[in-house]
């Protein structure tokens, strides 16, 4: 395996449809030196491999975080202040929220560290050293043995080298499979658990063209929000404390306010969640034109409902809002990634290297024996998986989109624990519990929000899932009540202990036996349980099982991929590890004679501006200070810059990643990608995929001239 990876000879293999663009790609940083350096001097890099990546010096790396698990952040000065996007910190901001202290719509700014506020739970992972453990994770392995036997050594071997990696420090390590686990690496981090809200803009700003202009570019979005770590008196991870202090990292990213032209160095440094460039035709089959449109269904009749409601009442405004952008936001990037793959006839050309590698597979007999396998297994393979996907997806989509539901299912354990006669103080520990759940859950719920989303989604579920997947109390219920889900739904509504706050608080304070009796009569507590039961016992079995097989089919198709094109450099899928992209800034051809320039500016927010239209309704203070050129120092041209595009390898988790220039200085934050190329996931388009980030000086204009926080930007390194 490992002489795959020596080979940096750069000639591309010429497949039919099948090189791969010098600026694709999502690279280890460990790597740098060995595959990449050279190229991105090439392209305008000035710093060295040791810059990014050390384990012996202060580097980027130390500087770059991956925050509460599911986006990027950087630290941007010397206590411990970190920036990221406004809708990686949104539900936070939200969290914070209420009608009389809107931060959603009014911005937050703390003028002081007593004013951060505190966010229970968050945390802010900061990587110290990975390491290459294949050897280790694979030891006492071979490719011959049964695969539940591999799997035990596998996962033996790997939580004794997370020990011992770990040994006698506060670090934390994970080992991950690379490659579809022909490679491994150990990651050893550090977690901080006190981190604070420092300053937000209004979403009129920070959300500025909402979900109108999620994924397209040009863009307008002033996408940041500022936090800050907070350490212990030694600098290391503490639970939160007002005496806790602001954390002092071994290195913090200096801001450029020199700004980006087309042709610039950028390279995007952050988390990357997951990718699937060497999947199958198959694969693409499913997820493209069997699970994905459906998918796209059921969202559209979730999105249109919670609209209507945000759209007629504040109060459900802010109440839906995270929960909105979290529906929408995967419904509109795999509308783009259809028509991407479509455009970019991803099947076939799949299907065209498969009939190739096929060809070369059995050219010989020592591959015939190897791989010949692989690519009809897969076929026998996804003709069950796609259904066994479909129906769980879906059928996920149907229960999380009717939040009283939801509740319900939290009953479980509560119901078996009364029914047992367990212990009464765990039983009050649940309770507790669940009333504590019920405050948070019933502070955003809308109860005739909820019930048209009930009618709704179960007239879905039975339009779209087969009679055989169907969980039987839901047949038993549509033929009681005739298909009427919107008049049983009323009378359902009014009743139930899981659509009223005072309700269900009564009910889980007095819950004893006769309460089991009850609410095995509340329809929605028996959906619930009788679609996740039927779930669990027809469905997610045979899923894994399904997954498991593509998962060992994947290693070796993956093997097979590198031997066949053993002169390229590949890079591995993402899998939420720190990863590095380079490339340029540039525009692109949205169509024909369409080309979109890669710079936008306040002028365009200006031009955009349209009160009755909720996400461009631009604040009276910016235009004020569009009008008066009162630009500061962060004018370029005459314009104040807002966003920028180039053609980054990037993906979902990326999103607050730092984008730098050559000289390592933060130049921007990565929060998006354009419409056009958003398959890249799947299949990257170097004529069209291309990232999309907030240019650090709209940021600190917006926290200078805007806010007023100003004071904010001492604690910086700004270079002009
Ligand atoms: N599309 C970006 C990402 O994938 C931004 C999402 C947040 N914005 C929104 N309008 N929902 O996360
Ligand atoms: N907005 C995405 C995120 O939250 C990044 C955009 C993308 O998927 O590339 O990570």
């Amino acid at each position: 395996m490992r002489k795959l990876f020596t080979s940096i000879a750069l000639l591309l293999i010429l497949i039919p449809g099948f090189s791969v663009s010098p600026d694709e790609g999502i690279w280890i940083p460990l790597l740098i030196e060995k595959y990449n350096i050279k190229l991105m001097k090439e392209k305008g890099f000035k710093l060295s491999a040791e810059d990014i990546y050390s384990v012996n010096r202060a580097c980027m790396k130390d500087a770059v975080v991956s925050f509460n698990g599911g986006c990027t952040a950087e630290l941007i000065s010397g206590e411990g202040l970190l920036i990221t996007n406004h809708h990686c910190g949104y539900s936070l901001i939200q969290d914070h929220s209420s009608l009389e202290h809107d931060y959603l719509t009014d911005g937050f700014w703390a003028m002081s560290g007593k004013e951060e506020l505190p966010n229970p739970g968050v945390t802010v992972t900061i990587l110290k050293w990975m390491e290459d453990v294949t050897d280790k994770v694979l030891a006492g392995t071979s490719d011959d043995m049964a695969p539940a036997e591999r799997e035990r050594i596998i996962s033996l071997n790997i939580e004794n080298i997370q020990r011992k990696a770990v040994e006698r420090t506060g670090y934390r390590a994970s080992v991950k499979p690379f490659f579809m686990g022909n490679q491994y690496f150990l990651f050893v981090n550090e977690t901080f658990r006190d981190v604070r809200l420092v300053g937000a803009p209004p979403s009129s700003i920070g959300k500025f063209g909402g979900d109108t202009d999620n994924w397209v570019w040009p863009r307008h979005t002033g996408d940041f929000s500022i936090f800050r770590v907070y350490a212990g008196k030694d600098n290391k991870p503490a639970d939160y404390s007002p005496d806790n202090v602001p954390y002092k990292p071994a290195y913090y990213f200096p801001i450029s306010l020199k700004g980006v032209k087309e042709g610039d160095f950028t390279m995007v440094f952050g988390y990357p969640g997951t990718t699937s460039e060497y999947v199958p035709s198959y694969h693409i089959d499913m997820v493209k034109n069997f699970v994905n449109p459906r998918l796209i269904e059921i969202r559209t009749r979730k999105i249109d409902i919670i609209d209507e409601a945000m759209n007629s009442d504040p109060l459900i405004r802010i109440q839906y809002s995270a929960k909105k952008a979290g529906i929408s936001n995967a419904w509109k990037k795999w509308i783009g990634e259809i028509q991407g793959l479509e455009r970019m006839k991803t099947i076939s050309r799949k299907q065209e290297y498969e009939a190739a590698i096929t060809k070369w597979i059995s050219s010989d007999e020592a591959r015939s024996k190897s791989y010949a396998d692989i690519l009809p297994s897969y076929k026998r393979i996804y003709d069950s998986l796609k259904i066994y996907t479909l129906v769980n997806n879906f059928t996920n989509e149907v229960l999380s989109g009717i939040e009283s539901l939801n509740l319900s299912r939290n009953l479980r354990d509560l119901v078996s624990q009364t029914e047992k006669g367990s212990d009464p103080e765990a039983v009050n520990k649940l309770k507790d519990q669940l009333i504590a759940y019920s405050e948070q859950f019933f502070k955003d719920y809308n109860r005739e929000t909820d019930r048209k989303l009930f009618v709704s989604m179960l007239q879905s579920y039975g339009e779209t899932i087969e009679q055989e997947w169907l969980a039987p109390e839901y047949t038993r219920l549509k033929s009681s009540c005739n298909g009427d889900f919107a008049s049983f739904s009323v009378k359902l509504y009014d009743k139930s202990v899981f659509t009223d706050q005072a309700r269900f608080k009564d009910f889980i304070k007095g819950f004893n036996r006769s309460s089991v009796k009850k609410i095995k009569k509340d329809e929605l507590y028996t959906l619930s349980q009788d679609i996740m039961a039927f779930i669990s016992e027809n469905v997610r079995p045979e899923l894994a099982r399904l997954n498991s097989e593509v998962q060992l089919l994947n290693k070796r198709y993956m093997k097979a991929q590198m031997e066949y094109e053993s002169g390229r450099v590949f890079y591995p899928d993402a899998n939420s590890t720190l990863r590095v992209a380079f490339g340029t800034v540039m525009g692109y051809y949205s169509r024909d004679a369409v080309y979109f320039k890669p710079v936008s500016t306040l002028k365009g927010i200006i031009e955009k501006d349209n009160p009755e239209i909720y996400d461009y309704d631009v604040p009276d203070k910016l235009k004020e200070l569009y009008a008066n050129k009162d630009f500061g120092r962060y004018a370029a041209d005459g314009e104040v810059p807002v966003c920028f595009i180039a053609n980054n390898h990037t993906t979902g988790g990326n999103s607050g990643s730092p984008v730098i220039n050559s000289e390592g200085y933060l130049i921007g934050i990565n929060f998006d990608r354009a419409w056009e190329g958003v398959a890249s996931d799947m299949a990257f388009n170097p004529d069209q995929s291309r990232n999309i980030s907030l240019d650090i000086r709209f940021a600190l204009f917006i926290i200078d001239k805007f806010a007023g926080a100003g004071y904010l930007l001492n604690e910086m390194t700004i270079v002009e």
